[in-house]
């Protein structure tokens, strides 16, 4: 069924020299070719090779039988429960009806893609104790495909080839140097021969870099760090040794941060891969580099040769990052008409609030507007590019409202471009949270460490003020032009947190909720024309992709990290459930999802009474909001993930010690807590937990 990876290889040393347009006439889903740099670049429309499905990244499919007229005849072909339901958040990719997509512990599975049918399984069995190094869950988001291999990043650092045709393993490489905290959730992407791959951690304390590899071999080709290391053990560029002008201080100390933990994008004809840096490590730029200073590349897109590596561009969305603002958004290519002049532009909505179009050729800024309400920032300064600053968005002074939050007016999942209606289809998001400086901050090996004090997120006890700040959080997917930097329709959804997009040559917009619609929209008017219910919250992005002519719209649904912003009450209420499946919807297709099971949350038991004084619980509070809060949930309230610490039985909190200080539950992604806590922290934790589960009792009677 394929071309002998030799043939691969005459590809990718032809393509060297320029392989701009499509000259090879053979059709590769016809000759079921092995996937080279010819097939990506020509990305036929039956396929979807690469996670954003062509290296712009546009996430638009050239397909059209499932068209405005017809969506309502969509429904379900096929659906696959994928049995560790800790979220999803891959991309499929398809090859010649193959599907392969990734659950959470880095699994992947090869499906039929038109039946659903389990071809083979990958576990690449991750150390469960690993998931406390996971800012965000276990999650994954998908592969990368190349010659006759597939290639999966695990979350314990690990970048692996698999045959394609049967699972099994061409060669493992440590990315890592089995250092912890680094993780990996995002997924490869393949340049003539070389798969780059990034990696997460910045929110515990690591420095960012990307890697490539020899797709045959595994060998390690080039490695880019993203922030300068100590200057004393010399830089291992000349752009990080200018780099290392933007900070102060040691900020080597702590890793800096700049992981290159999601999107990417590759322009064949220029020859540049485009990286997206993530946030500073700690997030508080004065634990950082106490004098300020631009940091880069935190928070930039970066374009690399990707034979090399060598860096040639830069542009920084957020200089000085303080708040979370990474520049690791989606990024999308395309050639717009600006001015009446055919620009090569590169588009990118961080989480900073400010829709962004660059000149991907020198990385010279455009225009830039904001996309969702923004507090930090009155504007860009389109002659030098930088943000102009709010007074006291640094909270030097005191809390400051931002907006959007570390969570992001937009994050991972991916937007579309459609270029027959030249729109950008953005799920965006308006979540404000108050940032204060955590006056106890020490960094904690091992651990989250923000410098933010996080007990400003707790609900506010005044009904009032709480109204308020649930008025100003909302979800929406946004119709959004580049050219006119305006948006052009949105449809408000019911929360924050909804799931990628993919648009279609049939005039349609799909995209999955937050509730567990996987709805269909019309591209230029945004109504909503279809909808189906996964019975799960939906957070990836859909791929489009075609089987014996027919068209099929996949997504992966299950939410994983986002229970904790909903909590398990709220869930039941909607009648969701946990859990991650694929679902694959065609023109009348007849298959049914099973029945939920009906809800059964069991009601809150009595907590135990309070032992300890004020005192004590408020130095709980404050170590809660520090070391608990990103995995058991604001005001203690969990979303299924991790238990919810309200409901506690009382042999449990007769354990306590054992598990937050022992490491009883170290297997499970519980991390241990004595190499920073002693027994009277673990006790006020625990005060704190008693007082958090009196409130909510209190409440619910
Ligand atoms: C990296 C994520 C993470 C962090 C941070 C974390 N936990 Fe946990 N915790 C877990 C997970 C996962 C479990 C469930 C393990 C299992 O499957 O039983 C758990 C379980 C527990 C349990 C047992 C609950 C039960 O009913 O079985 C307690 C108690 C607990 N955590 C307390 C804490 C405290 C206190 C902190 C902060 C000092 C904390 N955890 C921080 C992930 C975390």
């Amino acid at each position: 069924m394929k071309y002998s990876r030799m043939y691969g290889l005459v590809v990718v040393a032809l393509c060297l020299t320029g392989c701009g347009s499509r000259e090879e006439p053979m059709s590769p889903a016809a000759a079921g070719a092995s996937i080279g740099h010819e097939e990506i670049v020509a990305a036929d429309p039956g396929d979807w090779l690469t996670h954003g499905r062509d290296y712009a990244e546009q996430r638009y499919s050239p397909l059209n039988s499932i068209d405005t007229e017809n969506v309502n005849e969509l429904g379900l072909a096929w659906y696959f429960d994928v049995p560790t339901a800790r979220g999803m958040e891959a991309t499929p990719i398809v090859v010649d009806g193959r599907m392969y997509v990734t659950g959470s512990w880095s699994i992947v599975y090869a499906l039929d893609a038109a039946t659903g049918e389990e071809l083979w399984r990958y576990d690449p069995e991750v150390p469960k104790s690993w998931a406390q190094y996971a800012c965000c869950d276990v999650v994954n988001r998908g592969v990368a495909a190349w010659g006759d291999s597939i290639f999966v990043g695990t979350l314990d650092g690990y970048l692996v080839s698999l045959d394609a045709a049967s699972g099994k393993v061409n060669w493992k490489v440590d990315t890592i140097n089995r250092q912890p905290p680094y993780t990996i959730t995002g997924a490869p992407r393949v340049i003539q021969g070389k798969v780059i791959i990034g990696n997460g951690g910045a929110d515990l304390g690591v420095r960012g870099y990307v890697s490539a590899y020899d797709t045959d071999t595994g060998a390690l080709a080039w490695r880019f760090h993203t922030v300068p290391g100590n200057p004393d053990n010399g830089f291992e560029n000349d752009a990080l040794a200018a780099a290392a002008e933007t900070w102060t201080g040691e900020w080597w100390q702590h890793g800096g941060g700049g992981t290159v933990w999601d999107s990417m994008a590759y322009d064949p004809e220029l020859d540049l891969l485009y990286i997206g840096i993530g946030n500073g490590s700690p997030w508080n730029q004065r634990l950082r580099s106490p004098r300020g200073g631009d940091n880069l590349f935190l928070s930039s897109i970066v374009a690399l040769k990707p034979a090399t590596g060598e860096y040639v561009w830069h542009y920084q969305t957020t200089p000085g990052d303080t708040w979370d603002f990474t520049a690791t958004q989606h990024i999308v290519l395309a050639d717009l008409d600006i001015g009446g002049e055919l620009r090569k532009v590169l588009m990118q909505a961080p989480k900073n609030g400010f829709f962004y179009v660059v000149d991907r050729t020198d990385g010279s800024l455009i225009s830039a507007e904001p996309y969702v309400a923004v507090t930090w920032a009155s504007g860009i300064d389109k002659a030098t590019g930088r943000p102009i600053e709010a007074p006291n968005a640094r909270y030097v002074d005191g809390a400051f409202l931002t907006m959007p939050s570390g969570l992001g007016g937009h994050n991972w999942h991916p937007m579309s471009f459609s270029p027959e209606t030249g729109l950008v289809y953005l799920p965006s998001q308006d979540l404000p949270a108050p940032y204060l400086e955590d006056a106890g901050f020490e960094f904690a090996d091992g651990f989250w460490n923000t410098g933010i004090d996080f007990r400003t997120l707790e609900s506010p006890t005044d009904p009032a003020v709480a109204a308020e700040v649930s008025k100003m959080v909302r979800g929406q997917l946004v119709a959004w032009d580049p050219v006119e930097q305006r948006e052009v329709w949105r449809y408000q959804h019911m929360g924050p947190w909804n799931g990628g997009t993919l648009a279609t040559a049939g005039g349609l917009v799909f995209q999955g909720s937050l509730v567990g619609e996987f709805a269909a929209f019309d591209a230029t008017t945004g109504t909503r024309l279809w909808v189906s219910n996964a019975q799960t919250g939906v957070a990836a992005a859909p791929a489009s992709y075609a089987v014996d002519g027919e068209q099929y719209v996949a997504v992966a649904a299950g939410w994983g990290t986002i229970f904790a912003l909903l909590g398990g009450e709220t869930i039941a209420s909607l009648g969701l459930e946990n859990r991650s499946r694929v679902l694959a919807f065609k023109r009348g297709g007849i298959a049914a999802l099973p029945e939920p099971p009906p809800s059964n949350t069991a009601p809150m038991p009595e907590p135990p009474e309070q032992f300890a004084n004020a005192e004590t619980i408020a130095h709980g509070k404050a170590l809660y909001y520090q070391r608990c809060v990103t995995c058991h949930g604001v005001d203690v309230a969990s979303g299924g993930i991790t238990p919810d610490l309200r409901y506690t039985r009382p042999e449990v909190h007769d354990a306590w010690d054992a598990i937050v200080l022992g490491g009883a539950l170290r297997d499970l992604g519980m991390p241990a807590f004595d190499s920073i806590f002693d027994a009277e922290d673990s006790q006020a934790v625990q005060a704190f937990v008693i007082e958090a589960a009196n409130r909510a009792y209190m409440r619910e009677r």
